[in-house]
This record gives C-alpha cells, sequence and structure tokens, in this order.
C-alpha cells in the first residue's frame, strides 16, 4: 500500500515505457535546474561492470529487477537529483514506493507508435528483441500504463512535444511543485 503522507525530498523522477525519452530529457532538466542527473539502467551496469543486454542474457531479467531495485533505494537520502527510470520499474510495489520517497515524479507517456519508432533505432532493449515488437509494447504497455498512472505525480502526454518543449513543461512543473514544498 503506497503511504499518503510523504515527505518530499527536491528529487525528480522520469518514469514510462521503453523510448519514451526519459534519459535525454532527464538529462535537459538537470541542466536547467542545476540538479545532477542519474540513469538507473547506467547505474546498474556500473554495479554488475556488464551491459544491460549481458546481464539479461547472462543472470535472467531477475537478476536485473534485484540490482534495479537496490541501485533505485541506494538512491533514497539524497537530494537534487533527476532520475531516469528504466520502464519496467514500476512493475515491483518496492521500487514504486521508493520512488514517491524520493520526491516528485513525472511519467512520460507515449503511443505505441513513438514507442516502436525510438526503440527501432537499436537493439538495446532485450525485453523487444521479439518476432512481433509492437505486439510486446502493445502487451507491456497494457501491463503497465495502470502502473505508471498510480506512482506520478503528473503524466506529460509526450507524442506531439519537442525534447524542449517537454523538458521546459517539467521544469515549470517541478519549480512549482518544489515551491509548494518550501
Ligand atoms: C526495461 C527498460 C529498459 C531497461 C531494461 C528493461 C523494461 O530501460 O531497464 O531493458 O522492462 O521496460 P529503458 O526504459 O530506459 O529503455
Amino acid at each position: 500500500m503506497i503511504q499518503n503522507f510523504r515527505h518530499t525530498p527536491m528529487n525528480l523522477s522520469l518514469i514510462g515505457f521503453m523510448g519514451s525519452g526519459k534519459s535525454t530529457i532527464a538529462s535537459r532538466l538537470a541542466d536547467n535546474l542545476g540538479f545532477d542527473f542519474v540513469d538507473t539502467d547506467a547505474l546498474i551496469e556500473k554495479t554488475a561492470l556488464k551491459s544491460i543486454n549481458e546481464i539479461f542474457n547472462d543472470e535472467g531479467e531477475g537478476v536485473f529487477r534485484k540490482l534495479e531495485s537496490q541501485v533505485l533505494e541506494d538512491l533514497v537520502g539524497r537530494e537534487g537529483l533527476v532520475i531516469a527510470t528504466g520502464g519496467g520499474i514500476v512493475t515491483n510495489k518496492r521500487n514504486i514506493q521508493s520512488l514517491r520517497e524520493l520526491g516528485i515524479v513525472f511519467w512520460l507517456d507515449a503511443d505505441v507508435d513513438s514507442i516502436l519508432e525510438r526503440v527501432s533505432r537499436n537493439n538495446e532493449r532485450p525485453l523487444l528483441q521479439t518476432k512481433d515488437p509492437r505486439k510486446t509494447i502493445v502487451n507491456l504497455l497494457s501491463q503497465r500504463s495502470a502502473l505508471y498512472n498510480q506512482c506520478c505525480d503528473e503524466r506529460i502526454p509526450t507524442d506531439d512535444l519537442s525534447v524542449e518543449e517537454i523538458s521546459f513543461g517539467i521544469a515549470e512543473s517541478a519549480r512549482l511543485w518544489f515551491s509548494k514544498m518550501s
């Protein structure tokens, strides 16, 4: 059960499906707000000394998910971060709790076509190395959309917006959230 009461430190997390632009936008936001940029996937790779693909191939998704929860939990207690997360982070309730403890959460919502277009640019996503990536995206989205919605403070529809527009909108909104808290 997610707590209603929140002590909200000054961090901002981006959640959303693979290819929704979390890392690109988080990095810009960090520059804009003068915060530090962290990416849970990059932290996992640093901890495991392997790429995400290698972790999935050698050790399986279960090990990846444990590392994901661990690196996220290790961030709790820090301030001044913009955190880009992996698309599956919300599938673990403990992670939702950690994200909410960390601060404000924005959901970058994107439709199937924009996701497919973005993820087709490389083969870095082990979960999408399937015969029918569109079908996989539709299935995963149907399992996850409610979780993104449950976890976030604000949903940002991204399909018709540029990276600059999205970053600007979130930065303005985050300033408002932070001013209400202080
Ligand atoms: C995953 C998303 C990936 C990465 C891993 C699993 C997922 O991150 O964490 O491949 O389950 O959706 P991105 O959302 O940054 O692609």
